[in-house]
């Protein structure tokens, strides 16, 4: 891994609130040059069509559906048992500064959310604590949308003395890349304020009708205004990575990605296999963030943000309260351990903190105490999944807004254009925008350690 960033960060309730951000290196030399290159072939749009003879959709759900629930004794004994508590804690982040953002005008907003590829239920806390009126649920896997409804079920029983009401909610089981849920929704003129779909856009990117029809369920039904939030494999990262590798495939003890070609990437269709221990092994497609950007267009979006998982950390990380949160939800791994064993059995996996330990020390002049100070981090194998992936959040622009008739025309422009247009404007452009994306985010894969403690 290339920079590792390194913030203190409180690992239990009886830390400190962080000082100081720092950096670290773990110094295996592995960030990209400006000057290697992401081809994506230029007739991609086209691409993809190959694999949906094949049932791909069918196989994702089938992986969902026969994957069991894990019970918390199991989570615990989990080797990512921090890296899923991590990915947890970027999703509540996301969703908070979302329900954020939709009431800095009216703090009492009625919030209708959607949780497109809701899965088993793993955010319906999330929009409890987020005191959100109504949530629609959809997924592609029958049994995970049976088990999101009985959670909720669950959650109204323990709720129900409780001062705020728990929201009402609606589940669908459908393939979002496939069918309009406009035509399935109880209420057919029902508008959305947010819309989450958290680690599963990227399946839609089989083909461009399956990726649109997933951005059309995502933002039509949105209020101007609205918000489109999610987090997604990070497609250049994900190419940077093999072509860093000796064959088609890298990883690690916890992940593992199988690429079938590493010379072509075609924009839809572009099939990789990902293992995720214990958790995913799955077929997904490789999404390029800056034609989702453009596609997302079509639909009146507005890119607001599309961070790595380690600057939406540094970001989100400062404040007090989602500090205390990370801690709560035991989304790091305490170095040196309280019990000594850690998550990883692997040597030189906590180097990054060691070495961060190490400059805390001698930065305060406590070279000679080596009990109480501990960080909170991850394994370097766990970071190294976990910032794989980005998060993002897109504005339903309101066209009735007073911006000015010319940006006003020129956006209503690109919502208009047709369809083929669009498509064939997008690998040329789009393979131009690679060079300055790689500028930009190539090797920018920090990993967070965390805050200094007391014990
Ligand atoms: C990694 S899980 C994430 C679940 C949930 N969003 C979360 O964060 O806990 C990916 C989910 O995407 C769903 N999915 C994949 N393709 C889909 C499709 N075409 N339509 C609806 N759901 C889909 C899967 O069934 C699975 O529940």
């Amino acid at each position: 891994m290339s920079d590792v960033g390194i913030s203190e960060q409180a690992v239990t309730s009886e830390t400190d609130i962080p000082k100081s951000e720092g950096q670290l290196e773990t110094g295996d030399g592995s960030q990209v040059k400006e000057s290697e290159s992401i081809s994506v072939t230029e007739s991609s749009t086209e691409v993809g069509e190959g694999n949906s003879g094949d049932g791909l959709a069918s196989k994702v759900a089938a992986h969902y559906n026969t994957l069991p629930e894990a019970g918390r004794e199991k989570r615990l004994e989990s080797r990512i048992f921090f890296q899923r508590n991590f990915n947890n804690w970027i999703k509540s982040m996301c969703i908070a500064d979302a329900l954020k953002r939709l009431r800095e005008k009216d703090r009492q907003r009625k919030i209708v959310a959607f949780d497109l590829c809701c899965g088993k239920g793993g955010d319906l806390l999330k929009w409890k604590k987020g005191q959100i009126n109504h949530l629609v649920c959809a997924d592609i896997a029958a049994v995970s949308v049976e088990q999101c409804e009985q959670r909720y079920k669950d959650l109204q029983a323990k709720s129900q003395n409780d001062r705020n009401k728990l929201f009402t909610a609606e589940f669908y089981t459908a393939d979002c890349a496939e069918e309009i849920l406009t035509d399935l929704y109880k209420t057919p003129d029902m508008t959305f304020d947010l819309t989450s779909c958290q680690f599963s856009f990227h399946y839609s990117f089989e083909t461009i009708k399956r990726a649109d029809t997933m951005l059309r369920n995502a933002c039509e039904r949105l209020k101007p205004g609205g918000l489109f939030v999610g987090t997604i494999p990070n497609g250049c990262e994900l190419v940077r990575r093999v072509k860093h590798s000796e064959g088609l495939s890298f990883g690690n003890d916890v992940y593992r990605v199988t690429f079938k070609d590493k010379e072509n990437f075609p924009l839809f269709g572009c099939i990789y296999d990902f293992h995720l221990e214990g958790v995913v092994d799955c077929p997904e497609f490789l999404v390029y963030f800056p034609l989702l950007e453009r596609m997302a267009k079509k639909y009146g979006m507005r890119l607001l943000y599309s961070d790595t998982f380690a600057e939406f950390f540094k970001k989100h990380s400062r404040d007090r309260e989602n500090c205390q949160l990370l801690s709560r939800m035991k989304a790091l791994e305490a170095f040196p351990p309280f019990d000594k064993t850690s998550a990883s059995q692997t040597e030189g996996d906590y180097d990054h903190a060691v070495k961060f330990l190490a400059k805390l020390k001698s930065e305060s002049g406590r070279e000679g105490d080596n009990k109480r100070l501990k960080v909170g981090t991850l394994s370097k194998a766990e970071w190294e999944a976990a910032s794989l992936y980005l998060v993002f959040a897109f504005i339903k622009e309101d066209v009735t807004a007073d911006k000015g008739e010319d940006k006003n025309a020129e956006e209503e422009e690109e919502r208009t254009l047709p369809e083929e247009e669009e498509e064939e404007a997008g690998p040329s452009e789009d393979a131009a925008a690679v060079k300055d994306l790689e500028r930009e985010e190539m090797g920018i894969t920090e990993e967070p350690v965390t805050k200094k403690q007391k014990t």
